[in-house]
């Protein structure tokens, strides 16, 4: 299996290109379900992730094609891809491809709207938590939808169509928000959502269907109304800069010391994460190329932060702040709110030397002068790319295992990292 090896201590100077969000991608990969016609997506990262979800799409009948290769364009990956839905040969989604990935289970939205029927695996739990589906199915039942569930699969069925309806969810979910656009854009009637998920990616995903001829509007407040159509065309969109890249690569900045463009970066993805990079003394302007991130390598302020539904600040970049917060200056205070069991990056970051204890969901960080590189094992995507970060930033060899997590999220991440001066490999094997 192969394993990433770091060399830390070097400082990060250069310029970083912000890939699309995979966050975004995924579901704007499944909206093609709603549609006989082609949808164009740009800005498609080059990700594990979004190869499974192309994969289990084809399931469906879904066919893709790639606008000449992958090619590099003023540093930058870019992909334009095709997706066509022209006949749904399939509308069952089975375990072995919805465990994989969890939001493949939101194909269940886009196949009830066209088809009038799904059947979809329960994803089960995952490393960060029992991520439960009853919101997604409570909304869609709302929608007038027959749901059984047996023997591990969501039976679901709207004979007659989907039918407008009223839904609040109990939780801000960004997966229900993002199935219940979907299904509601082709429902009969008016649905109107409370309580939506404000994430840019639904704003990107709503902005797709209104572009495929659906009508929404309220998209990025808690409150959507949705007015439903008779059929989707086809459309062609960009995937935005992916907000969790943007914020990761600022903190390994603030980490290491260094001066970094991050490239394409938006800062109104992530503002409250800016806010506090900026009070604790990392210098960042923004500008017309994106954001430059500057730090003279100090140990910096400590924080406290507690993870909440956008505009707070992401669960996605907790387990980076908790790295980040490991060689500040006193004491922070982290809470994560979102999921109960995203703190598996502590006791790998104790193994570097970090000095955390757990109360309930905070997490109390005491930074340490000096981290000092190990062997380390990440159990996802975000609890990885902590530990990179702080590998960078340890004096000595990191060695990271289990590296495919970050090939799920993170494009190219070891390349536009040793672009910048860091000493980062791959080791195959
Ligand atoms: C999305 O997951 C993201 N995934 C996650 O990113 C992200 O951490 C999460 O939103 C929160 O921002 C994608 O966009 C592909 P939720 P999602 O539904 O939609 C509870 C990453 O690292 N809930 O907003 O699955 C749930 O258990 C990933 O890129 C229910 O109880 O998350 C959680 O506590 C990981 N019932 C909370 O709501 C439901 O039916 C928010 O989850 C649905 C959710």
């Amino acid at each position: 299996m192969d394993r990433i090896k770091i060399i830390g201590g070097n400082k990060l100077n250069g310029i970083i290109p912000i890939s699309g969000a995979k966050n975004a991608a995924l579901p704007l990969m499944i909206a093609s379900l709603l549609t006989d016609d082609i949808l164009t997506l740009e800005n498609l990262p080059h990700l594990v992730d979004v190869e499974l979800l192309i994969r289990i799409l084809g399931n469906h009948g879904v066919d893709y094609s790639v606008n000449g290769r992958r090619e590099r364009q003023d540093g930058n990956y870019f992909r334009t891809v095709h997706f066509h839905a022209r006949h749904i040969v399939n509308t069952t989604a089975p375990y072995d491809l919805v465990a994989k990935m969890r939001a493949s289970f939101w194909v269940i939205g886009s196949l009830l709207a066209r088809m009038g029927e799904a059947e979809v695996s329960l994803p089960g739990g995952c490393a960060i938590g029992t991520r439960p589906v009853d919101f997604i199915l409570d909304g869609l039942r709302a929608l007038g939808t027959e749901i059984n569930i047996e023997n591990g699969y969501v039976r679901a069925k709207a004979s007659k169509g989907l039918l407008g309806g009223q839904y609040t969810f109990p939780k801000v979910t960004v997966g229900g928000t993002h199935v219940m656009l979907m299904a509601a854009s082709l429902a009969r009637g008016d649905t109107v959502l409370h309580n939506a998920a404000c994430e840019p990616e639904i704003v990107n995903l709503a902005e797709c269907l209104n572009r495929m001829g659906a009508n929404i509007t309220g998209a990025g407040t808690p409150k959507i109304h949705i007015s439903g159509v008779s059929s989707l065309s086809g459309a062609r969109i960009k995937i935005i800069p992916d907000r969790i890249e943007i914020g990761t690569y600022a903190m390994a900045v603030a980490m290491t010391g260094g001066d970094v463009m991050l490239k394409g970066a938006d800062p109104q993805l992530l503002d409250s994460v800016l806010q506090i990079l900026r009070q604790m003394g990392v210098n960042i302007a923004e500008n017309a190329d994106g954001i430059r991130i500057q730090h003279d390598g100090n140990a910096i302020e400590p924080g406290d932060i507690e993870t909440r539904p956008f505009p707070g600040f992401p669960t996605d970049l907790q387990a980076q702040f908790m790295g980040l917060m490991t060689r500040a200056n006193g004491t922070s205070h982290i809470t994560e709110t979102i999921f109960e069991n995203r703190f598996m990056h502590v006791q790998e970051l104790v193994r570097l030397g970090a000095r955390i204890s757990l109360s309930g969901q905070t997490a109390i960080v005491e930074g340490v002068a000096r981290l000092q590189g190990a062997q380390v094992m990440a159990t996802d995507l975000r609890a990885s790319v902590s530990l990179v970060i702080a590998g960078l930033s340890a004096g000595g060899e990191t060695i990271i295992n289990r590296v495919y997590h970050l090939d799920r999220g993170f494009e190219c991440l070891e390349e536009k990292l040793s672009n910048c001066g860091a000493d980062i490999k791959r080791v195959h094997g």
